[in-house]
């Protein structure tokens, strides 16, 4: 447990979804303080009050900087931190030449400890303290990745990759084989501190019915877990599931049919969706998750927020790294941005930052525990600064004072540059490979 730790800066989080309750929701305290006890918040406010309190205890002096809580990233892959910036190739392709060759190495324990160790050190200094992970198809792999998440003290939520059909050889389980390695990474993990279980069948392509009914047999058996797979990202994937799933309606409706959908699943790009693809995840509760990055670098197609929302999905955000291209949350939200003006909606600073940090804590059903500043969360906090490089500093010159404008700055200049420090569970991280 961390020792007690007090932060002075610009505190700024929020209280309700800006989207619907306007300014109101954001919570800033321009002087402030942020007391860490023991892993958790324990005291916030203005300065003035806060510091007669606090004796002799350690204040890491932010002033002048953005303090929020840890940035989440509800899709991401640990295998494939050496397939970013894979050239040429759409979906179908880039799996079959750079990505399943890569994740086969992850067979061997070392390398897998070694990608895992790799890839925390980099959300960490991207200011991402929560993401949701999926693994390969070696269950030893995600132990590992669970074992370094552990020894972070990171929350993070994990799961092995199930593929029982259409995959090399070297990649492929079985359904019950699947199954039964499940069971014991959910047993051996899953609340486990900080760690929680994703049951995550790679994509519809990639599992037989059987894999996918003992999908819905592990959600039965252990309901406090998540699901998490791709849906309707890519035209020759969509063409692809409806020959092979002859009976289904659509894509989503493959998910649906074998009991897959919910309020704890998440399904990564969601693009291409018909009207009742949308009532499926929307009547389920189930997310929808928009990986910008993702999708324009894979040239999949842009998200249809507004259309989705409309239709009452609830939405996440995340990087989806290696198709994405960055591990930071601001530049994806950068991304977002300008996916949507291709489609002529919008994404404000503020709607922004609420995705990256409350927002998406609440699609996981977190919220009482991560996304905000609240007293009680947990100390899983990111310093931003937004003179970070020349050229932001020069930028923000012109800002003169506006929260919003600086936010929509980081958001469209910024990276792990700007992220002067992070926090997990009241310690600053430190990188460890
Ligand atoms: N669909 C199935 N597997 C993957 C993957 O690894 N990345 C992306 N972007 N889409 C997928
Ligand atoms: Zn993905």
């Amino acid at each position: 447990m961390s020792s007690p730790r007090a932060l002075r800066g610009r505190l700024l989080d929020f209280t309700d979804d800006p989207a619907k309750a306007g300014a109101s929701a954001l919570r800033y305290i321009e002087d402030g303080i942020l007391v860490m006890d023991g892993g958790r918040i324990t005291a916030r406010g203005p300065a003035s009050g806060i510091l007669p309190t606090l004796g002799d205890m350690p204040i890491d002096d932010h002033s002048g900087r953005l303090i929020l809580p840890g940035f989440i990233d509800l899709h991401i892959h640990f295998p494939q931190s050496r397939v970013i910036a894979a050239f040429g190739t759409q979906l179908m392709d880039w799996l079959e030449r750079y990505t399943f060759p890569e994740e086969s190495r992850l067979a061997d324990p070392a390398i897998a400890r070694a990608m895992a160790a790799f890839f925390l050190d980099e959300l960490l200094a991207n200011g991402t303290t929560t993401a949701v992970v999926y693994g390969t198809v070696h269950a030893g792999a995600t132990d590992e990745f669970f074992a370094e998440s552990a020894a972070r003290d990171t929350r993070m939520i994990a799961g092995k990759s199930m593929m029982d059909r259409n995959a090399p050889d070297f990649l492929r389980d079985t359904a019950q084989s699947s199954y039964e390695e499940v069971k014991g990474l959910i047993g051996r993990w899953h609340g486990r501190g900080r760690q929680h279980y994703v049951v995550t069948p790679r994509f519809a392509i990639t599992s037989t019915d059987e894999q996918l009914e003992a999908c819905a047999t592990l959600l039965r058996e252990h309901p406090d877990v998540y699901l998490q797979t791709h849906l309707s990202e890519n035209d020759r994937e969509i063409a692809f599931v409806r020959e092979i799933y002859p009976w289904a309606a659509n894509y989503a409706d493959v998910y649906r049919r074998f009991g897959l959908m919910g309020p704890r699943s998440l399904f990564g790009h969601s693009i291409h969706l018909d009207d009742s693809e949308v009532a499926m995840l929307a009547d389920s509760g189930s997310a929808a998750i928009f990986c910008p990055t993702s999708n324009t670098f894979l040239g999949s197609g842009l998200f249809d927020r507004d259309r989705l929302a409309a239709g009452g999905v609830r939405i996440g955000l995340a990087t989806d790294v290696g198709g994405g291209t960055s591990y930071s949350m601001l530049a994806t939200a950068g991304e977002a941005y300008k996916v949507l003006q291709l489609r002529r909606q919008t994404l404000r600073p503020l709607d922004a930052f609420h995705m990256m940090t409350r927002g998406n804590a609440e699609v996981l059903g977190l919220g009482d525990r991560i996304g905000t500043l609240d007293v009680g969360s947990d100390a899983d906090v990111v310093v931003l600064d937004a003179g970070a490089t020349p050229a932001m500093a020069h930028r923000m010159t012109a800002v003169d004072g506006d929260l919003e404008q600086e936010l929509f700055v980081q958001m469209i200049m910024g990276d792990d540059r700007s992220v002067a420090a992070t926090y997990v569970a009241g310690a600053r991280a430190v990188r460890r490979r």
